[in-house]
């Protein structure tokens, strides 16, 4: 069979790997893939949002399943357009991946199916939002609605801050359109869980939860990022927890995108917050997190090309999802000054021996040469049997791999190894 897989980072190079391990496949092709990714696959020089090339691509190569895990083409319609054009695919259609893609949608549907998640306000005026802002309890976050390359919230720690966020995102554009509309929502406390599931609309399987490091500096110091490094399972995530998420967020989620007439197919990623009052929502992403699927995947032991058919055929319900009772942690290398300014272009030097335990993200290939091309540059995973050797090993990774300007913080883990402590 000759699948493709829509996309270019360091998820999509793990989502690879682990399709390699079914024997029908045949031939993959990353649309456009990376530097990195071309060790694994066949890379197509077509961006993830050229919807319309990609659909031509498929059909002329006899494309037999795709896969699509970026937000944008998935908000775009990608699995739309290659459905309808015979095409089966792991993915929702734009319909259902309204759920990341709008979070004024996803709060609606949160309030009006009893989901648990922060209160909140929309706003289209902006002079009503800064009118609401003058007595709103601080902290506050303050969020476009639209997709932001994961930028688009702000946590407001005074109340001039969050009067220069809304200016920003509804004055000033900073995200474009994005921040045509707002949401001003609650400041929640508690540590954070990510839970990606696979679903068909039907039937719901959460995979092994994980922890990302979203912010670039260490103790959760500096900006924001798109995720500095993960482990694998969160230990906050307990079975009492699970049990709640499942009966309060999960299965709600899925009932109420069928209710509204957007059956949710795919991965399903919940971002979650542990609270005193129980689990609630921070996030949905209508896909695989990024770096989460470096640590997920990898612990997984059921074929993944074998559930991803059930989910678009509409039997997950028949399919075996195990996890392995592993630990896993990703360390992300990535170019020194990301998420703002840096440099790339510098060569890279992945030890052959480590090679399979690197997911490859913002690197091209140029002259032949293996070069940096982004933010994130590598992902260091590394598996073992518990979360302190899984952090050792995947540091040990990290270490090995080389290029000029690289940077990863030194705390990956260290979270989660205090709660296992304190458990
Ligand atoms: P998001 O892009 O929605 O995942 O938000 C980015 C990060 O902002 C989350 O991972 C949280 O750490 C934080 N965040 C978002 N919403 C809230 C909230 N209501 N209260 C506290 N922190 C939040
Ligand atoms: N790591 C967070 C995300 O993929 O949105």
């Amino acid at each position: 069979m000759k699948v493709m897989v829509v996309g270019g980072g360091g998820r999509e190079h793990a989502v690879i790997r682990k399709l390699k391990e079914n024997p029908e496949i045949t031939q993959i092709y990353a649309l456009p893939g990376n530097g990195g990714i071309a060790r694994d696959a066949e890379c197509v020089p077509i961006g993830a949002k050229d919807i319309a090339s990609i659909v031509t691509f498929a059909a002329a190569n006899n494309i037999d399943y795709a896969v699509v895990t970026p937000d944008d083409p998935l908000v775009l319609g990608c699995v739309d357009a290659l459905e309808d054009a015979g095409i089966p695919c792991f993915g929702p259609r734009s319909e259902a991946a309204i759920i990341e893609g709008s979070k004024v949608f996803s709060k609606n549907l949160m309030k009006k199916y009893g989901i648990p998640t922060a209160r909140y306000e929309v706003f289209t005026d902006m002079d009503e939002a800064l009118r609401y802002l003058e007595t709103a309890p601080i902290p506050t976050v303050i969020k476009a609605d639209g997709l932001a390359l994961g930028k688009g919230v702000l946590i407001a720690q005074t109340r001039d801050k969050a009067f220069s966020a809304v200016r920003e995102m509804m004055q000033e554009k900073k995200f474009g359109h994005s921040g045509d509309q707002i949401v001003i929502e609650e400041f929640l406390e508690g540590p954070e869980v990510s839970v990606l599931s696979f679903t068909d609309g039907k039937t719901i399987v959460p995979m092994i939860s994980s922890m990302d490091h979203k912010r670039a500096g260490d103790h959760d110091t500096g900006l924001n990022t798109g995720g500095m490094g993960t482990v694998a399972p969160n230990p906050y995530y307990t079975p009492e927890v699970a049990a709640r998420c499942m009966e309060e967020i999960f299965l709600p989620t899925v009932r109420a995108m069928n209710a509204e007439g957007r059956t949710f197919k795919g991965c399903l990623y919940f971002g979650l917050m542990i609270t005193e009052d129980g689990p609630k929502v921070i996030e949905y992403n209508c896909r695989f997190g990024d770096p989460e699927t470096q640590v997920v995947l990898p612990l997984l032991e059921s074929d993944l090309f074998t559930i991803m058919r059930a989910v678009t055929e509409g039997r997950l319900s028949e399919a075996d999802v195990k996890f392995s009772n592993q630990h896993a942690c990703c360390v992300i290398l990535a170019s020194a000054g990301y998420p703002e300014h840096y440099e790339k272009g510098y060569p890279m030097e992945i030890p052959e021996e480590i090679r399979e335990q690197v997911f490859v993200a913002g690197a091209a290939l140029k002259d032949g040469i293996l070069v940096t091309n982004g933010g994130r540059v590598a992902g260091c995973t590394a598996v073992s049997d518990t979360l302190e050797s899984a952090i050792r090993d995947a540091y040990a990774l990290a270490g090995q791999v080389r290029f000029d300007n690289a940077y990863c913080r030194t705390d990956i883990g260290q979270r989660a190894l205090r709660a296992l402590r304190e458990v």
